[in-house]
């Protein structure tokens, strides 16, 4: 019971939902050992922090921790950051270049959206992991390697497998142990108390009185179904915070916060929350009818994302759901390098722009694009254009609010030469 305070104020989490004190518990418990970890669960739920705590109980601390969004990093590029390259290996390869599984070696190497892996990367990670072996880019001689991998995912690993994205046999050398942690909405007693925390984090940051809810506010923040979890809830309390000048804020100003709160409140809440259901078939027949046009802006708004994903991609990769994420919200700013030594600071490692290769092959040619869809792509540029000025070039800022993952933000800023 200490152990779990110490865990949940070191690393500042919040909650005491039983589900996540189990999960931060698993993950004290097997950090003494190196066996692999798989953490899953909805995007924003927090997967991030966990990594971190099994690397800093275990005895890898004083050694590297780094962490990779394999998600981020084109496909081209991705073996020669994991595991280097020779000089002279591809075009721009001009000196030897260690990867992170060299450069981690003796610590810990967490990767990110571990499902995003392309297939032939899969290979050389299950070599690592069932021997410590690889090989540099280019090179035929087999190094050693000593590393702890920690990994997670928001797909479902089971579908990635049915299609043949995902390697069997790599996800369960991966998932030795797996962590799951519930969606925000399974945790309706930390809403609350989440919420007073970021609402006191804002006030600190921009200089304000602290806001708080009305009940029939505290209420309907319990309710909502938060799609995009907690760093939903953190990004809603950090614009009420900057946008309201009142500092008590009612439901209805609440609301307005939420995206579609209708759609994604459960029917119950909706139609108990109307004035005028009072009969009771007509109020079951409009939860049928909600639930039903929740599941169609769901469809629809997948169909778009796979749309967005296919423009980039090359013609015979055909299944792009694969790619297809669930709405992210913004958050914090990623920071690039350094990668940090003791873990307290989390950065994704990431070469400098200048050491990024790609395969060109990897793009379509925006000019052989059929003229129908002209129209739609210069849409789709201006809006990458848009939110790449919004955030100052940030890539990870921009994907996040374009709803697309870094990787195709990337092979879009290539294709249209932006
Ligand atoms: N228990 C918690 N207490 C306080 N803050 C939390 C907690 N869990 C998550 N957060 C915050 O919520 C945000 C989202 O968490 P995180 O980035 O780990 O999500 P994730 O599960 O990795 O999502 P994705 O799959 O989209 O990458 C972060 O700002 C994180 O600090
Ligand atoms: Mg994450």
């Amino acid at each position: 019971m200490e152990e779990l305070q110490d865990i949940k104020s070191r690393f500042e989490i919040i909650g005491n939902n039983q589900q996540l004190n189990r999960v931060l518990q698993k993950a004290v418990r097997v950090s003494s050992s190196d066996i692999s970890v798989l953490v899953t669960g909805e995007s924003g739920v927090g997967k991030e922090i966990i990594p971190k705590i099994i690397h800093q109980y275990s005895k890898r601390k004083h050694s590297k921790l780094i962490a990779i969004n394999c998600g981020a990093i084109p496909e081209g590029t991705i073996d020669s950051e994991l595991f280097g390259h020779e000089k002279g290996s591809f075009t721009g390869a001009q000196s030897t270049r260690k990867g992170y599984f060299e450069v981690a070696d003796g610590g810990t190497i967490f990767l990110d959206e571990v499902g995003e892996l392309p297939l032939t990367t899969q290979v050389r990670l299950l070599r690592v992991l069932e021997n410590g072996e690889f090989m540099k880019v280019g090179s035929s001689e087999v190094q050693k390697t000593n590393v702890r991998i920690v990994a997670a995912t928001n797909l479902n690993m089971q579908t990635a497998i049915k299609k043949g994205k995902f390697r069997e046999d790599l996800y369960y050398r991966l998932s030795t142990v797996e962590l799951f942690l519930p969606a925000l909405r399974e945790r309706k007693d930390d809403i609350y108390l989440l919420f007073r925390k970021f609402a006191i984090d804002f006030a600190d940051k921009y200089k304000m009185p602290i806001i708080r809810l009305q009940d029939d506010a505290v209420a309907l923040l319990e309710e909502y179904r938060f799609p995009g979890n907690i760093r939903q809830l953190r990004n809603i309390v950090e614009q009420i915070s900057v946008v309201e000048e009142s500092r008590n804020i009612s439901a209805y100003q609440l609301k307005e916060y939420f995206p579609n709160w209708n759609l994604g409140m459960s029917p119950a809440v909706v139609s108990s929350s109307s004035s005028e259901s009072g009969d009771d078939s007509f109020s079951k027949e409009r939860d049928v009818i909600y639930k039903m046009i929740f599941e169609l802006k769901k469809e629809l708004n997948d169909l778009k994302k796979m749309t967005f994903e296919f423009m980039g991609r090359k013609p015979e990769d055909q299944d792009a759901s694969q790619y297809v994420e669930e709405p992210k919200y913004i958050e914090e700013e990623t920071k690039l390098l350094p990668v940090s030594a003791d873990g307290d600071d989390l950065a994704y490692a990431r070469l400098t722009p200048k050491d990024e290769v790609y395969d060109e092959s990897e793009f379509v040619d925006a000019t052989n694009v059929e003229p129908e869809s002209l129209s739609l792509h210069k849409k789709e540029m201006e809006m990458i254009v848009k939110s790449l000025e919004k955030y100052k070039g940030k890539r990870k800022l921009a994907a996040d609010e374009l709803g697309i993952s870094e990787r195709t933000l990337y092979r879009k800023i290539k294709q249209f030469d932006l």
